[in-house]
């Protein structure tokens, strides 16, 4: 297979296997590039790509303008914070303008669930989903698979439990697609009230004891408690919550084997993990960053390659 099989990137949920084996391929090669002393190819020289963030994003934001630049697309940036959706436009308003500019991939970081779904439907251009509320994040979801495939050769087989705010987490949704996709077992750790209720239908099991679950794993990806996505109280305190789902050496030790840390950024130091845990060699949360960037220009790639030149 040389061609994915979804003309967009709008979430893991359409993606096969296959799609993912070449994402992977076209990575190593990326990855490969960005450590010459020269990190650029000139395959998207002819390619132009707006960068549309409507929430606050620094790594993925910068990851993706780096992947660009790196494939040497030219590129537009745009943050809510400082344009006209402030003074009342509308969502399609404003992509139409930047499209008269003859822009041909967007990748758009969005409030709203559903917003790349809706905005594929009206435009043209090439949509990348850079997270759509609590819904997906699948360059984020590719980029944890492939860390883990490097560090421990492959996803297949391996247990994987993702820890923390999985009500609020678009990290969350897509690692469980991507990560049953390429037959690993996935199993939660939280506060209950943070588990969503749909998610036994997703084939994934529930821990509440984080020891238990560390005991079972292979991985622990750790998510963000996302404050700024809570209306109400889930839980009682930070204390608490850290007491009962935060990650640190003492318990890590306590273990009878050593498991992989993971964490998608950015970390509340102290919450869910401490300091000691998240810089140590346990750790990769580094590496996915790294890897971060040949992901987004595998997929960036890839799916220029359909765009008639
Ligand atoms: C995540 C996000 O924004 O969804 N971060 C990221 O993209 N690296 C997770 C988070 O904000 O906690």
């Amino acid at each position: 297979m040389t061609q994915l099989s979804v003309t967009n990137l709008l979430g893991i949920k359409h993606l096969n296997k296959d799609d993912i084996q070449l994402i992977f391929k076209t990575a190593d090669h990326f990855k490969e590039v960005i450590n010459r002393p020269i990190k650029k190819v000139p395959s998207l020289r002819d390619i132009t790509i707006a960068n549309l963030f409507f929430e606050n994003s620094t790594r993925t934001k910068l990851s993706f303008e780096l992947a660009e630049k790196r494939l040497s697309a030219d590129i537009i940036n745009f943050s809510a914070a400082q344009s006209s959706v402030k003074k009342g436009e509308s969502l399609i308003d404003t992509v139409n303008n930047i499209l008269s500019m003859k822009v041909d991939i967007i990748v758009m970081r969005h409030p709203n669930e559903g917003a790349g779904h809706f905005l594929s439907k009206h435009i043209k251009a090439k949509i990348v989903n850079a997270g759509d509320g609590a819904h997906e994040h699948p360059t984020q979801a590719l980029l944890d698979s492939y860390s883990i495939r490097e560090k421990l050769g492959s996803v297949k087989g391996k247990k994987i439990v993702i820890v923390g705010d999985i009500l609020h987490s678009r990290v969350a949704l897509s690692n469980i697609y991507a990560l049953q996709l390429q037959g690993a077992e996935v199993k939660l750790c939280g506060p209950t009230t943070l588990m969503p209720k749909y998610i036994t239908q997703l084939g994934v099991s529930y821990e509440n004891s984080l020891r238990k679950a560390l005991e079972w794993c292979d991985v622990a990806n750790v998510l963000r408690v996302q404050h700024e996505r809570m209306d109400i109280k889930y839980f009682p305190s930070i204390r608490e919550y850290t007491q009962l789902f935060g990650i640190n050496k003492e318990l890590l030790n306590s273990l009878n084997k050593e498991i992989v840390i993971m964490h998608p950024g950015p970390i509340n130091r102290g919450v869910e993990l401490t300091s000691d845990v998240a810089d140590s060699k346990q750790a990769i949360i580094l590496n996915q960053v790294e890897n971060g960037v040949a992901i987004r220009m595998a997929v960036i790639y890839l799916l220029a390659q359909q765009i008639k030149r």
